[in-house]
């Protein structure tokens, strides 16, 4: 027997439909509401809204969890890898050893990159932040590799290019803005080892791989990979409801994460943590600023439109910032300052009574400057990371039977109708 829901608007009564997921997420099915009753709801921010189905991931924002596939983050994070983690997010199922074997040779098959792309990341100011020239860049993989989805490409193929070059380019972007030779991927190497590779190697300073580091990194990308309807997977879902390419709607997903509310808050609270520590470290002028209603300054890496206790992300990567620092035979006096500014503001009633942790960009800027990734590439690290999972969304979305266009609707407070007023007469 289907659940419904009853609902009296101006006298009538209306039966809704109960759509029940599989942890118990229950959502009314309001597709058919203003057909029948002539309204619309009425929700910015969609803090109650559901855009989609998924089968992804699953959050509890109240217990913390955070699952791919199933599959508990903290569980991925100890024992996958980067690539496996994209392969169960793409494909709904951990690789089989073959099948992991055969994703390699298509990422090695696909890490370069074509020559003439070089010509338009010289072109490119040497100001220019990493997250535009990516986002750009990826619109234009369409113009290089037309033959994406073509008949005979397999959809995994055009994933396993895009994840593959991606990485290539963002490390091929750094090394042309400091004006060195661009290092290219190789064979010999993993994903992760053949990025810190690009970034890193140098003519005369050959980068020596460290499988610690290798592995941080991999950790950081898996905790990176999805988080279901965030904002900027919501800009691929949107962009690719119109059927564009995907390379397009991961363009418009790199645009989206660029703000500092969204995955520009990595480089945000590096910036925040190096403005206390300019002010003697300070963390308590931080903590009441962010408490003024009255100062637009909040807490960078604070906060969850979903979580409401402690990003489970977080956990893990504050954990990583000593073990990377350490092998690094690195300190950071930022996260000294981090961990204190935590601890002051989960003793406050205004951070505790509306919930507000750290989340998953508070200390994975720590782990990139352990890494030696400079800040303005850190959202750019967060755009690879969630790569996997915007091209899960996206493909789950144009399977989805479900699936139309998106075109919300609004509520209209604009002026009535009135006639034109010739110029003379105003
Ligand atoms: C990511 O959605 C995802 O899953 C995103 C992400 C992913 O993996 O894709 O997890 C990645 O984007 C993490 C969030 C990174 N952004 C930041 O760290 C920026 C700082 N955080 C905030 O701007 C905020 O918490 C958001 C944007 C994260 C969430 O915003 P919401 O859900 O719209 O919450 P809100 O702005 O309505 O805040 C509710 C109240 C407000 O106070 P009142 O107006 O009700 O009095 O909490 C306050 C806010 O002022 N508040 C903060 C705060 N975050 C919320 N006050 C101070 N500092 C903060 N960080």
């Amino acid at each position: 027997m289907e659940k419904t829901v009853k609902l009296i608007i101006d006298g009538n009564t209306y039966e809704l439909p109960v759509i029940v997921g599989s942890e118990g997420e229950k959502a009314i099915d309001i597709r058919k509401l203003r057909q029948e009753t002539g309204y619309i709801t009425y929700d910015p921010g969609f803090a109650s809204t559901g855009s989609c189905r998924s089968s992804i991931t699953f959050m509890d924002g109240e217990k913390g969890i955070l699952r791919y596939r199933g599959y508990p983050i903290e569980q991925l994070a100890e024992h996958s890898t980067f690539v496996e983690t994209s392969f169960l997010l793409m494909n709904g199922v951990l690789p089989t050893r073959k099948e992991l074997n055969q994703v390699r040779v298509h990422l090695n098959d696909n890490s370069l990159v074509h020559e003439d792309m070089q010509d338009f990341f010289r072109s490119f100011p040497r100001a220019s932040h990493p997250m535009g020239i990516l986002s750009s860049m990826v619109t234009a993989l369409r113009s290089f590799y037309p033959e994406y989805m073509s008949a005979e490409e397999n959809i995994n193929t055009t994933f396993l290019r895009l994840l593959s070059k991606v990485r290539t380019m963002a490390a091929m972007s750094y090394k042309i803005s400091r004006g060195h030779k661009v290092i290219y991927p190789r064979q010999d190497l993993t994903y992760c080892a053949n990025f810190l590779n690009m970034m890193f190697d140098s003519p005369v300073k050959p980068y020596e791989i460290d499988e610690d580091l290798v592995r941080a990194l991999n950790i950081f990308w898996i905790l990176h990979a999805d988080h279901e309807q965030n904002c900027s997977t919501a800009a691929v879902r949107v962009v690719g409801s119109g059927k564009v390419n995907i390379y397009a709607a991961i363009s418009a997903g790199i645009a989206a994460l660029w703000g500092p509310l969204h995955g520009g808050a990595n480089q945000a609270v590096i910036e925040m943590l190096t403005d206390i520590a300019a002010n003697n470290g300070d963390v308590n002028r931080a903590v009441e600023k962010a408490k003024d209603r009255n100062d637009p300054f909040r807490l960078m890496g604070f906060g969850h439109r979903v979580y409401k206790t402690y990003d489970p992300r977080a956990k893990i990567m504050k954990a990583m910032c000593d073990i990377v620092l350490s092998k690094m035979k690195k300190s950071d006096p930022l996260l000294d300052i981090a961990r204190k500014l935590e601890e002051v503001a989960l003793k406050d009633p205004y951070f505790i009574d509306s919930n507000l942790y750290p989340n998953v960009d508070f200390y994975s800027g720590i782990v990139l400057r352990g890494l030696g990734i400079p800040t303005n590439m850190f959202t750019v690290m967060f755009a690879i990371g969630r790569l996997p999972g915007w091209i899960s969304q996206w493909k789950e979305s144009i399977d989805d039977p479900h699936w139309r266009i998106s075109r919300p609707r609004q509520v209209y407070t604009g002026e009535k109708e009135r006639d034109y007023i010739p110029i003379d007469e105003r």
